[in-house]
């Protein structure tokens, strides 16, 4: 049996909204033990399965672990308080889309290893990508993360923080855009006539359909389509459509998701 991975004790997530919750979830459904985990979040609202307080002076010892889940524009409002409950052997996981590793290491200067994690919210169901980039992590360090959040889905280390950002800006949004898609398709269904629960059904399996047929049989996307359109029948009438501009739309997409984190690192970089 794979033994359940242990959080450091202890380990506080500074700031726990959505992302937050999901790791908080995944983790706890992983059977991973949060009993010495605590929850910072100004509203003080509980995060079930954790400990919760509004204020840091009130999250007991200091943290050996942090995950930094608030908003990239509120670090500059959190780092100076944070940066006080830190030591040598504090590891910091920052979520925080844009903040580069430099940026956060000028605000935490007395922490241990800081860690870049880009996950997507499907870690909540332990089906998550988690991209991981660090430049002072040791083996020790990064063998117990990849242990951790292997435990959410796929979880790799990212050689260059430019790939790591890449892979943030596919994976990490990406349950937005396939979101999108899956609407898009039961709109589409309900104009023919499907009822909203009949058509977002289909559209959400079938997403989920094809996803696994290509993951279970390590079928290109190509092949997956080919098998699906017949020349000249219907289906290829619709990829005719599709294909004259989905490419050019999705990397329009991707830039301005990227454009948009050079200018939040950039506001990290100057602050
Ligand atoms: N959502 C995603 O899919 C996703 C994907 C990848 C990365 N991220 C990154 O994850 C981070 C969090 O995103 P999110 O979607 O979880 O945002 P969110 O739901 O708005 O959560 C932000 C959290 O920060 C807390 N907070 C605000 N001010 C604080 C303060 N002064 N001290 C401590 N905590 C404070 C909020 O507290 P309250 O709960 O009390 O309001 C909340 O728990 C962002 O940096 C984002 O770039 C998100």
């Amino acid at each position: 049996m794979t033994e359940v991975p242990r959080l450091p004790v202890p380990t506080w997530f500074v700031g726990c909204g959505n992302m937050g919750q999901a790791i908080v979830g995944g983790w706890r459904a992983a059977g991973i033990d949060l009993s010495s985990t605590v929850a910072i979040r100004p509203s003080g609202l509980p995060v079930t399965g954790v400990r919760t307080v509004a204020k840091l002076a009130d999250a007991g010892a200091p943290p050996r672990l942090v995950i930094l889940g608030i908003k990239p524009q509120k670090l500059d409002e959190v780092a100076p308080q944070l940066a006080t409950w830190l030591t040598g052997r504090t590891t910091i996981v920052s979520l925080l889309a844009g903040a580069e590793a430099a940026s956060l290491r000028k605000r935490f200067p007395t922490a241990g290893a800081i860690v870049r994690a880009m996950p997507n919210v499907t870690v909540g169901i332990r089906r998550g990508v988690i991209a991981l980039y660090s430049e002072d992590a040791d083996d020790k360090t990064r063998l117990e993360l990849s242990q951790l959040f292997a435990a959410l889905g796929f979880a790799p280390w990212m050689a260059d923080e430019a790939k790591f950002s890449a892979v943030g800006g596919i994976a990490g949004s990406g349950p937005a855009y396939v979101a999108r898609f899956i609407a898009a398709l039961t709109r589409a269904g309900e104009q023919r006539g499907l009822s909203n629960e009949i058509a977002s059904t289909i559209a959400i399996e079938t997403v989920l359909g094809t996803g696994w047929l290509a993951a279970a049989g390590g079928e290109s996307m190509n092949d997956v389509a080919r098998r699906v359109a017949s020349p000249n029948g219907t289906t290829e009438a619709g990829l005719a459509v599709l294909d004259a501009g989905l490419d050019r739309l999705v990397a329009d997409t991707l830039d301005a998701a990227a454009d948009r984190g050079a200018q939040l690192a950039e506001a990290a970089r100057l602050s």
